[in-house]
């Protein structure tokens, strides 16, 4: 039996998708979810359903019994203690003797001078526990998704331009899709234990460069504004962006700048046996008509 956490999200859904596509029947996937009612798509296919939280550690035992190999897909709960609502999930599959953790981490070329440590110390902190418990694991040290351009470059940014402080720093961006595809090579194939992969993709672009993709795609100028930190920060603060918001966007926009995500390492390659989707492919996918 296969668990897949966050399954109501966006990377555990594609997941489950991805294992399905690969003829793991579906009665062998679990899906933990908050919200059962967020998951009718799931149901409608076999998967099961039991409904958990990482803050509710007897929920996280219950669920995974009978459980072989895990997905657990790090927390976005921002408000949370998100290293320890990892640290429940781990102690619960210890206890139930799951066999295999695949975890989703970050990608980044130095954890120490990093502009984003408020993100990098729990995923390194998660990865370091796990690796202690002895259970088997793979490290997915994920780049940035290339689903989140959107909400990096702003309102409307497909009229009004690009508007965020990343300078001319490359990622090397990835869909959520392939990502989730990878995950599913890991948990139906051997030879993945104790390793840590990186995920990204084979080219990386500025916000110059996607501006430029984006005009080409549909047809009209789509500029990138490159505005300093603090112009960002007053303009997010006067559209009401909360505080911890702006400050959570300019940190990314930091680390892009300063070139953190351009790590020129990848195996996701490998790992799907084809090339990663470009960037402008997922761009014409999204944003053409
Ligand atoms: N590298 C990147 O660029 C990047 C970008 C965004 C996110 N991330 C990381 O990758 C993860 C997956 O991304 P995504 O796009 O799939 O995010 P997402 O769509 O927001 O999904 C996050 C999932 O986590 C679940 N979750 C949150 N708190 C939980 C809790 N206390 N107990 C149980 N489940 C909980 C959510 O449940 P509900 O469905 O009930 O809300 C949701 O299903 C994120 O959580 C974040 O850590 C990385």
């Amino acid at each position: 039996m296969i668990l897949v956490t966050g399954a109501t999200g966006h990377l555990g859904n594609t997941a489950i998708q991805s294992l399905l596509k690969k003829g793991v029947p579906a009665h062998e996937i679990t899906a933990l979810v908050r919200d059962e009612k967020k998951a009718a798509n799931l149901s409608e296919q076999g998967v099961q359903l039991k409904t958990g939280n990482y803050n509710d550690y007897n929920s996280i035992v219950d669920a995974l019994e009978g459980v072989d190999k895990l997905f657990l897909i790090s927390s976005n709960d921002v408000a949370a203690d998100t290293l320890l609502q990892h640290k429940n999930v781990i102690n619960a599959a210890k206890e139930n003797g799951v066999q295999h953790i695949v975890y989703i981490s970050q990608e980044i070329k130095d954890d120490e001078t990093t502009a984003i440590p408020f993100v990098i110390q729990v995923h390194r902190g998660t990865a370091e526990y796990l690796k202690k418990t002895g259970i088997a694991f793979t490290i997915f040290n994920d780049t940035l998704y290339a689903d989140s351009i959107g909400k990096f470059a702003g309102e409307g940014f497909l009229e009004n331009g690009i508007f965020f402080p990343a300078g001319d720093g490359k990622v090397p961006f990835i869909p959520r899709t392939d990502i989730g595809e990878a995950a599913a090579v890991v948990l139906t194939t051997p030879g993945h234990e104790y390793k840590t992969y990186a995920i990204t993709g084979n080219n990386a672009y500025s916000f110059e460069d996607i501006a430029g993709m984006l005009s080409d795609i549909t047809g009209k100028k789509v500029k990138y504004l490159n505005p300093d930190l603090d112009t960002y920060a007053e303009a997010l603060g006067k559209a009401g962006v909360p505080k911890e918001v702006v400050g959570f966007l300019s940190a990314f926009a930091t680390a892009i700048r300063n070139g953190e995500f351009d790590t020129n390492r990848s195996d996701l390659e490998n790992l799907l046996g084809r090339k990663p989707m470009e960037l402008k492919e997922f761009l014409k996918i999204t944003y053409g008509k």
